[in-house]
């Protein structure tokens, strides 16, 4: 075997040129493949991986709740002084472990419609008491379990991949009722997945019954959650912003009083969609808030990393493998001028709240 270095070099290059052809031959082969096999295995439709996991979600979600402990209610009351709160959290129950009922396919326009029943199971190791520490917690699950949201329909993307899991209809509408004009569509999907093959520049959106619209959420980095590459997508505070700000959020803008003429942002007038009950959503501690809806309250420290909503979404399959959606539920007492502490409820029992903090997490 009279083989010298430079015939060694020369083979090395040889060996090093054939993996480097059939590397650029196999690889769009692989991808093909790889495209044919997502394509098929995202369809819902009976028997794909997709399917399973959407039919029952196959990850741990947790809901938890803070409360804002007011900390001086006579002070406010007598003196006028600033609301001091404590936060007190969390108080986690497990939910989304209840499977999707009455799923109906329609073959003829490939959709699939279900509704999704509620159901709350509180854990006590992943909370700082028990659940009778405050009723307002208990009755809130109470309240919660035994609903069911929906009926949601949704393409299932057998014609149309790029149509998956979309909702097509929510209690039978395209539209809420809630909001005036393009506000009130329902949008996207409701953020368990996404159409596959998702990329950065991608608007994804998605409609969350809790806050009562469609919202939806930009790339903000890649990471890697236990050895798999995924995009975190997150809600900008653009989505939040005063229609000065951004005009497209005009028609979100639905009481002149309580958003100062359109002129706060980071609130969410929600009363048409609680029964006249005037509940206002914002991220935890007013976060991306006007400061001022802050000031006449002590105790808030708002934190982009803890408060802020993310979806970490795996890119090939669309599918969201970990997300925190957070939110603030406030109550305002009277009308006022402008978000004022002293507009805002003093506890008189336990389960007459001011605010209180959501998160709901998928690990
Ligand atoms: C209200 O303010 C007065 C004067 O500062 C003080 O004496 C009083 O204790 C305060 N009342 C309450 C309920 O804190
Ligand atoms: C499911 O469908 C049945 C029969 O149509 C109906 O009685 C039931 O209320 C539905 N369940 C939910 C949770 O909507
Ligand atoms: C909470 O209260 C209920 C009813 O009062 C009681 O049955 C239950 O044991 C209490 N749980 C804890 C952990 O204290
Ligand atoms: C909700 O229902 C589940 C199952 O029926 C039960 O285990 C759980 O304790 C209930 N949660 C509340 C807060 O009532
Ligand atoms: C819903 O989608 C339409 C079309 O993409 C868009 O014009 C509208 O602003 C969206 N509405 C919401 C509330 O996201
Ligand atoms: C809102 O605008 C109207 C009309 O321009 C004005 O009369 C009113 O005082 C303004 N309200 C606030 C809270 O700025």
């Amino acid at each position: 075997m009279g083989c010298d270095r430079n015939c060694g070099l020369i083979t090395g290059a040889v060996i090093g040129a054939v993996l480097a052809v059939f590397g650029g031959i196999l690889m769009p082969v692989g991808d093909l493949l790889i495209e044919k096999t997502i394509k098929k295995e995202v369809v819902l439709e009976e028997g794909t991986t997709a399917f399973k996991n959407w039919v029952k979600t196959g990850t741990e979600v947790y809901r938890q709740f803070w409360i804002f402990d007011v900390q001086n209610p006579e002070e406010v009351m007598v003196n006028s002084t600033n609301v001091k709160v404590k936060q007190v959290g969390p108080y986690t129950y497990r939910v989304r472990y209840l499977s999707k009922e009455n799923i109906t396919h329609d073959p003829l326009r490939n959709t699939v419609s279900f509704v999704q029943p509620n159901g709350a199971i509180f854990e006590p190791s992943l909370s700082v008491g028990s659940e009778n520490d405050t009723f307002t917690v208990l009755n809130l699950a109470v309240a919660y379990n035994d609903t069911a949201d929906g009926v949601y329909k949704v393409f299932n993307g057998k014609d149309d991949v790029s149509k998956v899991a979309i909702i097509d209809t929510y209690k039978d509408k395209r539209t809420l009722g809630y909001w005036p004009s393009y506000c009130d569509m329902v949008n996207g999907t409701d953020a368990a997945s996404f159409p596959p093959f998702v990329e950065k520049t991608r608007i994804l959106q998605f409609f969350s019954s809790d806050i009562c619209r469609s919202i939806y959420a930009v790339f903000g980095a890649e990471l890697d959650l236990k050895g798999i590459s995924v995009f975190r997508f997150i809600l900008p505070p653009k989505a939040f912003a005063s229609p000065i700000q951004n005009p497209e959020n005009h028609c979100f803008c639905t009481d002149p009083e309580i958003s100062n003429n359109c002129t706060f942002y980071g609130l969410l007038d929600i009363s048409k969609c609680k029964e006249g009950k005037p509940v206002i959503i914002s991220l935890p501690h007013f976060l991306h808030a006007t400061p001022e809806i802050r000031e006449t309250i002590e105790g808030l420290h708002p934190d982009e990393e803890e408060h802020s909503t993310f979806l970490d979404v795996e890119p090939i399959t669309g599918f969201t493998l970990q997300f925190a959606k957070r939110l603030q539920v406030n109550i305002l007492v009277k009308p006022s001028k402008k978000i004022d502490a002293k507009a805002l409820r003093c506890p008189k029992s336990d389960d007459d709240i001011n605010m209180e903090r959501h998160q709901v997490v998928a690990r």
